[in-house]
């Protein structure tokens, strides 16, 4: 102790940690600051305003007077550091404001949208992304992020599937911590480092009709089986904050909730960040018909554990009357400033509330950044289908580009992007002219100028181009406003002419390549089925082209794979994988609608789950995806075929590259638990990895997974593993591979 002089023993104390896991020095700076906080001042640590650039006059009072506890929507360093120095030199506490703003895949340098980032099956390059994120926006100011949303998405009508990970309860649960981490780092009071906010907690994914902010009807297991996992792990991962979701499960909405906020959220998973409403979802429970009016709302969401409210100002107006009135105590209130002032310190906003005005020049669009970004689009494309054509070699002379998404700066970029810029996009028409110079001729005729063009004056002309062209390369799908918010469709075919544009090039009778350009799975069958090859992206950010060209032209080679199945029509969603069986499985014996004979009597058709007019399997299966080599599994073996509760199952396999390019594999394994005391899912993804190899090479890959893992709410609403037997694969997606059995006693 004698070796902690005045500077060091700060740093002593701050390393003592009380028994929660807490730092004890914040914690008494919490509780001194608490002390001396007017009623006003504690609520004002609650309310977030959103300024959007707004004139800081304006905020001047409000901040001086410390009303005003995070403001949402200011992105440029100087201003923030002149709002910054109000709250921190003329407010009676100097409170700093923590300033936010949705940076949900990337800030200037513009990453896959993370549906995308999912599609890679890499947690690095996901961590990486955050990562990049962080460093561009913390340059401005900006501290705390609404990201990552790990909602469960199994209905690709829903627009918002784009912000997220994808159908799986494992893969969002380790790509969301991998992204907690990347925004976070392990130090969030580096100035690099950006709150992370789970969101949108909970449910909010499984919308009816995938219909944003519809209604979800998510039983208890269902939630703790499928939906919750995901937010425990951005929960375990540290995210500092949480937000609710706008719907209401079972009537009752998520800003209302006291049974996820308070129950699972601070009781079993010790949560002790804190927890933001969406924009305006308090008041928005006087809409759901939830609560009377906005003294109603703001008790509500208080009493369920709603830290700091977005934009809805319900908390600064009624919570006065509501303490004298006894509906609640200063001791919620005191609870909730306390969760607040608690990422501020951890953020080292009291010790260090200025962002440094030189560092956006050195960081925005660093290169270092433009090669991650490229990295994250080539991982994150998926070969789904490739007759040989690709990738393309010094055979191919001349290529027509065609497609509204061949140079479409802005809608590549996908949806949520406030700060990324246009003229930093590289798109695929430009990178393809850059990589092949003057060695391949490249002619560019769009054929229709946007995706929902219905103007098909000009797809004559991008056939005639296709007829004098080697190969024809087509540029399709989404422009960036069909996904996100309140973006949803009821139809997702391809948009606008883009089905005829495809139609007429595919009989010009040149090989097809198809690159898809979208927000979410599209119903493709025609395409694909008319096309030579076709190459899928989510929208795949700033380097989105340089990554596309490079795939073509097989400097990379594709790895990427489906994060969500791929439906043939709409009217088989939902459709995900890990589905319960029903008493009448789905596979096999299938009579589709036209070999029915006419007049037939009645019959059960096989007695199977299924479809007439589509049979019971998707377009594409999750997990799914090509390479421009082949890989063999084999000799799969377990460490042992029957195990106890607290031992660790060791799958050994040997995976060979059967090919002649380098290539990536995603190796996954799944399991499924054979009986349970409530049914299970037919298969559960457990465990991937990426495997890179060589022509030729084999690799020996070993999955290690606890029985612990197996575990799940079983019928007595127990999180346990059930003794019994299961069945694993080992396999490049979720309908390959052969059942290995195992026991678990
Ligand atoms: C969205 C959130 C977002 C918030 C703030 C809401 O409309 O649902 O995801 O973080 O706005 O912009």
């Amino acid at each position: 102790m004698a070796l902690c002089g005045f500077v060091a023993l700060a740093a002593c104390t701050h390393q003592a940690q009380e028994a929660d896991g807490r730092d004890a020095e914040i914690e008494s700076r919490i509780e001194s600051l608490l002390s001396k906080m007017t009623l006003e001042e504690k609520l004002g640590q609650m309310n977030q305003i959103s300024s959007f650039g707004g004139s800081i006059d304006e905020m001047h009072d409000l901040i001086a007077k410390g009303e005003i506890g995070s403001i949402l929507n200011e992105v440029d360093a100087k201003r923030i550091n002149q709002i910054q120095k109000i709250a921190v030199e003329e407010s009676r506490l100097g409170i700093p404001i923590l300033m936010s703003r949705d940076v949900i895949h990337g800030f200037k340098t513009i990453f896959p949208i993370p549906i995308g980032q999912a599609a890679t099956f890499d947690t690095a390059v996901v961590y990486s992304g955050a990562r990049v994120a962080a460093i561009e926006a913390t340059s401005t100011g900006i501290r705390w992020t609404f990201s990552p949303m790990v909602d469960i998405a199994r209905d690709p009508r829903w627009g918002r599937l784009a912000e997220g990970y994808g159908e799986d309860p494992y893969l969002t649960s380790v790509m969301g911590a991998a992204t907690v981490k990347g925004y976070q780092t392990d130090n969030l009071s580096d100035p690099t480092a950006m709150a992370a906010c789970a969101k949108h907690f909970v449910g909010y994914g499984a919308a009816e009709g995938g219909r944003d902010y519809n209604s979800t009807y998510i039983t208890e297991r269902q939630l703790r089986n499928v939906y919750l996992p995901s937010f425990k792990a951005s929960s375990d991962a540290g995210a500092a904050t949480f937000m609710t979701s706008f719907n209401d499960n079972d009537g009752v909405p998520s800003t209302g909730n006291k049974f996820v906020l308070k129950d699972v959220l601070r009781d079993e998973w010790k949560f002790d960040g804190f927890v933001v409403t969406d924009w305006a979802s308090a008041s928005e429970m006087i809409n759901h018909g939830f609560c009377a009016d906005s003294y109603d709302a703001a008790v509500k969401s208080v009493k369920a554990g709603v830290d700091m409210e977005m934009v809805s100002y319900t908390f600064v107006k009624q919570l006065p009357e509501a303490i004298k009135r006894g509906d609640v105590s200063m001791s919620d209130i005191d609870n909730a400033v306390r969760n607040i002032l608690r990422i501020k310190f951890r953020l080292g906003l009291f010790d260090n509330p200025y962002t440094d005005e030189a560092r956006s020049a050195k960081e925005l669009y660093a290169d270092s950044h433009l090669l991650e970004a490229k990295k994250a689009a080539t991982e994150a494309a998926i070969l789904l289908k490739n007759d040989g054509v690709l990738p393309l070699t010094d055979k191919v002379k001349s290529v027509a580009i065609v497609g509204p998404m061949a140079d479409a700066k802005h809608d590549q970029m996908g949806t949520w992007v406030f700060d990324g810029e246009k003229d930093h996009t590289v798109t695929p028409l430009a990178a393809i002219k850059e990589l092949v110079g003057n060695k391949v001729n490249v002619v560019y005729e769009p054929g229709l100028t946007y995706s929902r063009d219905n103007n098909k004056a000009g797809i004559t002309k991008a056939v005639n181009a296709a007829r004098k062209a080697d190969v024809v390369l087509a540029f399709v799908g989404e422009e960036s406003i069909l996904s996100g918010e309140a973006h949803c469709l009821a139809n997702i075919d391809l948009q606008g002419a883009q089905k005829e544009l495809i139609d007429a090039l595919s009989k010009v009778g040149k090989p097809l390549v198809t690159v898809i350009i979208s927000g979410r799975p599209l119903t493709i069958a025609d395409e694909v089925q008319k096309s030579a090859a076709v190459l899928f992206n989510f929208h795949p950010g700033t380097m989105g082209g340089p990554a596309i060209a490079d795939l073509l032209w097989g400097k990379a080679v594709p790895s990427g794979k489906l994060p969500m199945t791929f439906p043939k029509y709409v009217g088989q969603i939902p459709i995900y994988y890990a589905h319960n069986n029903t008493g009448r499985p789905v596979e096999g014996n299938e009579v589709l609608i036209n070999d029915i004979p006419l007049e037939a009597g009645q019959t059960s058709l096989g007695c199977r789950s299924f479809y007439l007019d589509a049979g019971w399997e998707p377009l594409f299966p999750f997990g799914y995806g090509l390479s421009y080599t082949t890989f063999e599994y084999s000799d799969i073996t377990l460490s042992s075929n029957s195990l106890t509760t607290n031992e660790t199952l060791k799958v050994s396999f040997k995976l060979k590259n059967t090919g002649s390019v380098e290539g990536t594999e995603v190796a996954q394994l799944y399991v499924r638990d054979k009986v349970g005391s409530v049914t299970r899912p037919i298969k559960e993804l457990k465990r991937f990895a990426r495997v890179t190899l060589k022509p030729g090479e084999t690799k020996d890959v070993v999955f290690e997974l606890p029985v612990s893992d197996l575990a799940f709410w079983n019928i007595d609403m127990k999180y346990v593993v059930e003794p019994g037997d299961f069945d694993l694969w080992v396999a490049g997606d979720s309908q390959s591979g052969k059942p290995i059995s195992f026991n678990v006693k």
